[in-house]
């Protein structure tokens, strides 16, 4: 099977964690800055990687109160709703975990997706430091993302509008393309793309179709996050 531009197979899901960990503490030691800017995927594939982070193996060596977690996409329902990749995302890393409460940046979907959008869209901005983004300063320092049996990321679905959004970082989603059918809030290609370093996990065999389609060169949203920046950890069972 034909593969996307810059993937690496690896055992299992476990490996693949463990991979996105080592590069992870990797991209933290490249940023001279004071601030570490990552970008989390929601979906359970990444769950593992978070709950690795905060173990015993990895928690003494993640920079944790250099780094600023942002979302990549999430469900507008309530934080405690278990759709929520906010009650994904501190279910894995766990209650007690390093992360300053300051430096946890949800979406704030309960102000409705197009205001919500719009007001991420200023975090975003407020942490970069600018009004708009330098093509030569990147406003993530490492983007998870994850990829849907429809080819999606984050929340851009094919054939949905927020995949064709140039301009605006953040978009909202009225209608998801995928089961859990409710509006979401995503980050749009020009952000995602916005990155030091973009790494795709993906697990399990129902991964297989749609990475040999962008491996074919088809239009997916998965496909347009691309570039010299990208890799993908597979497992065996995606791989094929
Ligand atoms: C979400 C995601 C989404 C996810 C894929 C893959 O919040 O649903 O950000 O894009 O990464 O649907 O999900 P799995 O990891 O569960 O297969």
């Amino acid at each position: 099977m034909s593969l996307p531009a810059g993937t690496h197979v690896l055992p299992d899901p476990d490996a693949v964690a463990r991979e996105a960990a080592e590069r992870l503490i990797v991209a933290c030691g490249e940023t001279g800055g004071e601030r570490i800017a990552v970008c989390l995927s929601g979906g359970s594939t990444p769950k593992r990687l978070y709950a690795i982070l905060a173990g015993d193996d990895y928690a003494a060596r993640v920079p944790w109160t250099r780094i600023h977690w942002f979302f990549g996409d999430d469900r507008a329902v309530p934080w405690d709703d278990p759709r929520s990749n906010v009650r994904m995302v501190r279910e894995a890393f766990g209650h007690g975990s390093a992360i300053p409460p300051t430096h946890l940046h949800f979406m704030p979907s309960d102000e409705g997706i197009e205001a919500g959008a719009r007001s991420y869209e200023r975090t975003l901005l407020d942490h970069y430091g600018a009004g708009a983004l330098d093509p030569a300063r990147p406003l993530f320092d490492l983007v998870l993302l994850g990829l849907g049996e429809d080819g999606h990321t984050a929340s851009l679905f094919p054939g949905k509008p927020a995949i064709d959004e140039t301009h605006a970082l953040v978009a909202p989603v009225p209608e998801a393309g995928l089961d859990p059918f409710v509006p979401r809030i995503s980050l749009t290609v020009p952000a995602l793309t916005s990155a030091r370093h973009v790494l795709f996990l993906v697990t399990g065999e129902g991964k297989r179709e749609p990475l040999a389609r962008i491996a074919r060169g088809e239009d997916l949203p998965a496909g347009r996050v691309k570039g010299e920046q990208v890799a993908w950890l597979l497992d065996e069972a995606a791989a094929g």
